[in-house]
């Protein structure tokens, strides 16, 4: 069964109460949940993280590179500032897609600017916690895709 990394940047654990006007009233652990059933409906095995450490987050993205098929990856307020978490998914070879709870293209000037974009397969920001979802059918889709080829 394919492998799926769900990495989750800093105050992400604080969802649920954190700001919900902007990431909205469900908890991690309720996406987690959501995240294993849907991982478990499409026949991906999924492995869910959370760090609030920059460096933590590049250990993991470095020892999936022997074992995850793909790696989602929400990197929160690392993603306008961490070029050592771009590094680490530039060595990675499987498809990798950037996820946001909220659009960071409808904020602040400084959250429009992304040091993982470019490193992406794709981005998908502004659907709230549906939006884990959306990744994973998305990145289903690209390990498939990627199979086949
Ligand atoms: C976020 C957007 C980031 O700008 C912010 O720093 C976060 C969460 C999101 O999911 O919308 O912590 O990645």
């Amino acid at each position: 069964m394919p492998k799926i990394l769900i990495l989750n940047g800093p105050n992400l654990n604080l969802l649920g109460t954190r700001e919900p006007e902007t990431y909205g009233r469900e908890t991690l652990s309720d996406i987690e949940q959501k995240c294993r059933l849907h991982g478990e409906a499409i026949g991906f095995e999924i492995d869910f993280r959370q760090s609030n450490s920059e460096g933590k987050l590049v250990d993991w993205i470095q020892l999936a590179g022997d074992v995850s098929d793909g790696i989602i990856i929400n990197p929160a307020a690392y993603t306008h500032t961490s070029v050592a978490i771009m590094d680490a998914l530039k060595q990675f070879k499987n498809p990798i897609i950037e996820i946001h709870i909220s659009n960071i293209f409808s904020r602040e000037p400084f959250r429009r600017h992304s040091y993982i974009s470019p490193v992406a397969s794709g981005v998908i920001s502004g659907f709230g916690a549906y939006g884990y979802s959306v990744a994973l059918d998305a990145i289903s889709q690209l390990v498939c895709d990627k199979e086949e080829n």
